[in-house]
């Protein structure tokens, strides 16, 4: 079967929320190009260089308004799906405290590779951890060291009876949905549903 093709133009009043080219160049060389970090800046351009898919890539100025949602936050720990060649991930570690941590989830290593070296170069690549897979069963299996197996208890309420309860009644209604046995769950967190 054939394999899609990138579109060859996409004008930006199509890939942005500004209805306008002229509003959007101009926001761009006035207020997002002067305030993007240069290495950023290099991996973009990499990015439209090299990748037929180019247009993918998250645009500059999501990348501010997440940097800033991130300093806000205070944000430490974050799960980035979908990297592709990471600009969203560069911008992210950029943004975190030098102790943040990102697992960035994403089956294509090639692209995730392209922009590595930007990656690398800024020194922020120890607070990432790549791995190359379909986010869902890596999810799948952040949420079974959580919750599942021996020792549930003590990691259930380091993560607070809240998000346990939540975690839990996801979990169970996952297995059944997967026609997968809920008998090898432990104990259940106060306050949520039954398993079967
Ligand atoms: C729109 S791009 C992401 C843009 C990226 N965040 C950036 O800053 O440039 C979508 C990415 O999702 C990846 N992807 C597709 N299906 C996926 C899945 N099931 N789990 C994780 N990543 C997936 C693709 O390989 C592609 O790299």
């Amino acid at each position: 079967m054939d394999q899609p093709q990138p579109p060859s133009e996409l004008s930006s009043v199509q890939k942005n929320l500004l209805q306008s080219d002229a509003l959007h160049e101009y926001i761009l060389k006035t207020s997002v190009y002067p305030r993007e970090h240069e290495l950023l800046k290099g991996l973009r351009e990499e990015t439209n260089k090299k990748h037929p898919w180019s247009l993918m890539g998250a645009p500059p100025e999501e990348g501010l308004l997440l940097s800033m949602l991130l300093k806000f936050m205070n944000a430490k720990k974050t799960i980035e799906i979908g990297v592709f060649t990471g600009y969203s991930l560069l911008t992210t570690a950029l943004a975190l405290p030098k102790d943040g941590k990102i697992t960035a989830i994403d089956p294509d290593r090639k692209a995730y590779e392209m922009g590595l070296p930007f990656i690398q170069k800024a020194g922020v690549e120890h607070k990432i951890e790549y791995i190359e897979s379909k986010a869902l069963p890596v999810l799948d299996k952040m949420l079974d060291e959580i919750v599942l197996a021996e020792g549930v208890a003590d990691e259930v309420e380091g993560v607070g009876a809240a998000v346990a309860k939540i975690l839990w009644e996801r979990l169970v209604e996952r297995m059944k949905r997967m026609n997968l046995p809920t008998r090898k769950l432990a104990e259940r967190p106060a306050g949520s549903a039954e398993s079967t």
